[in-house]
């Protein structure tokens, strides 16, 4: 049977069995923030196993896509290493929302796969949960399984929940055996987890509500949810021992294999690969976009995890975007939306695949050195740390080699040190000595870094945080002082370089540079051997982020012109700061700059950065520059020569900082944010290259996203928006009326429980589904239609109760409502008060309620 044939018989043979065929719901669950993903064929019932939400149906069936790479069933990191995990599959299930139980559950399950499918019943296993004796009874009396094929097990493999808060309940389930010849060994026993016996369906009896407290709440009616993975049964149905060999998979492995020049289709990282185009697609599918949060986060780590098992495999260029039409192909048909969104995946894939190169090459190529000289198999957490901290190289991907290759990483100490970096809330590379307290600097730096990126220096004097010393060994942070440096050190604005030095035997980390009097300060960590006064090294800085640096720093200068030319004259620098990141600049202006002008100063820059204009410095002195009207730095001192950059005419300023040849390298310019910061000073952060280019893609992304959500095209989308406000508000209101409408008719309902006390009439009682402000409502109506009498009225509002006393005005003489409510409100653990005729309060004791309501007629005739 083909994976298709296997899930149609499925969803009929269930629908023959009065289930209604429910589509699959997306991947990102609708308001469920308890959810990264959907994890399950139960997700989109939640609230019918609840029973807060009533359907037309009590049965259903459906094949649900799935992915657990994330929170409670996460199975990310066995994917490629077992025969039967992925991040992405498809889940067969039948559901019943208080309608059957155990018997017709398991009688279903055992007839499809033993009448239907005709599995051989000495193949299936199965087991039940330890305490669950009434399933048990089922599967020996009434199914007649042979008991040698039978486990009972604990909370750990026999009670599921679909996340930490939620429906849940015991389950039993049904194991298939693969034969002999694959190791593992039956469930409950130490050889488990092996490939010979694959659960293959779950029937979760759902039983409790787990809140976040852990308590377990009995659901109103219980109900059934079961799952068969259906890659799984289609591995057995095509007697294949691994899901990888199926059909859905065969061509896209082949086309994945043929892509990459692969020969042996059997390669773990083929099915990695498979597998995580499948689940980014559909993630993407679904309205996910890779990023640095949350569901965000989760498919950038897939695609960079592909991307890493493709260049295992060779793969040089970019690849991961292409194998999209293969799964089309194979997929396209029953999800027609995956058809309808092939190229936009393909893009968002491949913008993903470019930036993730440059960092993956830098990374891989230390690691691996790092990894030829370890001795032992833990790779170091500073290792790791230093890998993600500095070259953007994630710590998941660094332990995922490490298991490839028999390594662990020394987690612990990687966990410790992240955990101290953001205690400290210092960015990577902060430094804690303040060496201009402590040492007077007398040696001198020859600044060679216009003109070079390195350069062979020596090493003219070491500071550690108690002062001069004449050697530093690994792993201390120090200062380096050097006669020459390609180091630019911190000013204007412009951050310090970062690089490294390395010498005969040792290897030094530059974190960052500053100048104290005439000397550069390297600061940073020895990584590697010792170093000594007058030892000779070679310096050489981070160039990728000189580069970038540079870009933001002429940047800067475009804008500065920009902003004088676009918001006036008055426009003067109050503070700047330029790295490889980001440009930030803060200047004097009274109001906050409109949008408008934000798209001018935006446009002019872009345009002196296509005019491509030479950036020229020369040396003059401080008169000349002062009548060539170079603006000066806040801030600085300038000595009697200065340097005076020039773009054109345009941008004149007087400037010590590294920038690129031409504008035109700048690329793009985009600001990010303008804010105010001061009384009269302004702040603009803003992005140049690569990252203004994503930026403004990304926006355009998420616009057509946005428009295709809510079925419309990008210029209709603001008009749609505001239909869908006004439609809202509407509703709203429309809800608001029944509920009063509702609380009216329940007012009605609740005076027959009125009872006589002498001659006062009294009614205490219960609310179902109510909140506090409709109980409110509901008690004014009730004393309204009382006419005379004492009410008290509760309603359970999350987990608390709400309570509302009151006394109609011709008895306040004798009853108050707030004395009353006083008292009701102790006997509930609670507290309240109020006026004689109306008191509101509440509490937390829910048993107690009962007893506390039918105390209030002693109350009332205990009042004289
Ligand atoms: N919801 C159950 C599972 O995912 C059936 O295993």
């Amino acid at each position: 049977m083909t994976s298709s044939e296997i899930r149609e018989a499925f969803l009929a043979f269930f629908e023959k069995n009065g289930h209604q065929r429910v589509d699959s719901s997306p991947l990102v669950p609708g308001n469920d923030p308890t959810l990264l993903f959907t994890n399950a064929g139960m997700v989109q019932f939640k609230e019918c196993f609840l029973g807060t939400e009533k359907r037309s149906y009590v049965r259903a069936t459906s094949s649900q896509r799935c992915v657990r790479a994330g929170g409670k069933h996460n199975d990310l990191e066995n994917v490629g290493y077992t025969a039967r995990h992925h991040t992405f599959f498809e889940m067969l299930g039948n559901f019943s929302f208080g309608d059957y139980f155990k018997h017709e559950a398991i009688r279903f399950a055992w007839e499809f796969l033993t009448e239907t499918l005709k599995l051989p019943k000495e193949k299936l296993w199965v087991t039940v949960h330890r305490d669950d004796k009434e399933s048990e009874d089922i599967w020996f009396n009434e199914i007649g399984i042979d008991q040698n094929r039978f486990s009972r097990l604990g909370d750990k493999d026999n009670f599921w929940s679909m996340g930490d808060t939620g429906p849940c309940g015991p389950c039993s389930e049904i194991f298939y055996d693969h034969g002999e010849d694959v190791a593992g060994g039956p469930p409950g026993t130490p050889e488990e987890d092996g490939d010979r016996y694959i659960e293959i369906w779950n029937l979760v009896f759902m039983q409790f509500n787990r809140s976040k407290n852990g308590e377990m709440k009995p659901l109103p009616k219980p109900s059934v949810d079961t799952g068969m993975g259906l890659e799984r049964i289609a591995a057995v149905m095509q007697h294949v021992h691994n899901n990888y060999q199926i059909d859905l998979f065969a061509n896209l492995i082949d086309f994945i294999a043929k892509t990459l020049n692969v020969s042996d289709h059997s390669n773990q990282s083929l099915r990695v690969i498979a597998d995580h185009i499948r689940s980014c697609s559909f993630m993407i599918v679904d309205g996910v976009l890779p990023g640095n949060e949350e569901r965000s986060y989760v498919l950038r780590r897939i695609i960079r995890r592909a991307i890493r098992h493709g260049n295992k495999l060779g793969a040089t260029g970019s690849f991961f975007h292409k194998l999209v039409s293969a799964l089309v192909q194979e997929m396209g048909e029953a999800y027609p939306e995956l058809k309808a969104k092939q190229a936009f995946i393909e893009k968002t894939l491949s913008i993903e695949e470019e930036q993730f190169a440059r960092t993956l090459n830098n990374g891989m190529k230390i690691l691996q050195s790092y990894i030829e000289q370890m001795n032992g198999t833990v790779i170091d957490g500073e290792m790791v740390f230093k890998l993600k901290d500095t070259y953007g190289f994630p710590d998941d991907l660094t332990a995922d080699i490490a298991r490839e290759k028999g390594l662990t990483i020394d987690k612990n100490k990687f966990d410790e040190l992240l955990a101290n970096q953001q205690a400290s809330g210092r960015e990577q590379g902060g430094f804690k000595t303040d060496y201009n307290d402590t040492v007077e600097v007398e040696s001198e730096t020859e600044f060679l870094g216009y003109e070079r990126l390195n350069c062979e220096a020596k090493v003219l004097g070491i500071l550690v945080e108690g002062g001069q010393v004449d050697a530093v060994t690994s792993g201390t942070e120090a200062a380096i002082i050097l006669d020459k440096t390609p180091f630019y050190a911190e000013a204007g604005g412009q951050v310090g370089d970062k690089g490294i030095l390395l010498g005969e035997g040792f290897e030094f980390e530059v974190q960052d540079t500053v100048k104290v009097q005439d000397a550069f300060l390297h600061k940073g960590v020895v990584r590697q051997g010792t170093i000594q006064i007058s030892e000779s090294l070679e310096a050489t800085i981070n160039q990728q982020e000189r580069h970038e640096t540079a870009l933001n720093h002429s940047a800067t200068h475009l804008m500065h012109a920009a902003l004088r030319e676009i918001l006036g004259e008055h426009v003067q620098q109050k503070g700047s700061l330029v790295d490889s990141q980001r440009l930030r600049f803060d200047f004097s202006h009274p109001v906050a700059v409109t949008e408008e002008e934000l798209f001018k100063i935006e446009k002019l820059v872009n345009k002196h950065i296509r005019l491509n204009h030479p950036v020229e410095t020369k040396l003059s002195s401080i008169d000349d520059a002062k009548k060539l009207g170079a603006m000066m730095l806040f801030g600085e001192k300038y000595g009697e020569t200065v340097r005076v950059l020039t773009m054109s005419n345009f941008s004149v300023e007087l400037c010590g900082g590294t920038h690129v040849e031409r504008t035109g390298d700048i690329g793009a310019f985009k600001i990010i944010s303008e804010q105010g910061i001061a009384s009269g000073v302004r702040r603009i952060e803003a992005i140049t290259g690569d990252s203004a280019i994503e930026y403004t893609q990304k926006q355009g992304w998420l616009i057509n996203q946005l428009a295709s959500s809510l079925k419309t095209d990008r210029l209709s989308l603001s008009e749609k928006v505001e239909q869908l406000i006004v439609k809202s508000k509407s509703q709203d209101r429309e809800i608001e009326k029944l509920k009063s409408k509702i609380s009216s008719s329940q007012g009605s309902d609740l005076l027959s429980l009125q009872i006589k006390v002498g001659d006062v009439s009294v009614l205490a009682t219960k609310v179902d589904g109510v909140d506090t402000k409709t109980l409110r409502a509901l008690s004014d109506q009730v004393k309204n239609k009382l006419g005379s009498g004492v009410i008290a009225l509760a309603a359970e509002v999350d987990g608390k109760i709400s309570l509302i006393t009151g006394v109609t005005k011709d008895l306040t003489p004798k009853y108050h409502a707030g004395n009353l409510m006083k008292a009701l409100s102790e006997k509930i653990g609670g507290r309240g008060g109020g006026r004689p005729d109306m008191a509101q309060g509440g509490g937390s004791d829910l048993a107690a309620l009962d007893s506390a309501l039918a105390w209030v007629k002693d109350w009332v005739s205990a009042q004289k």
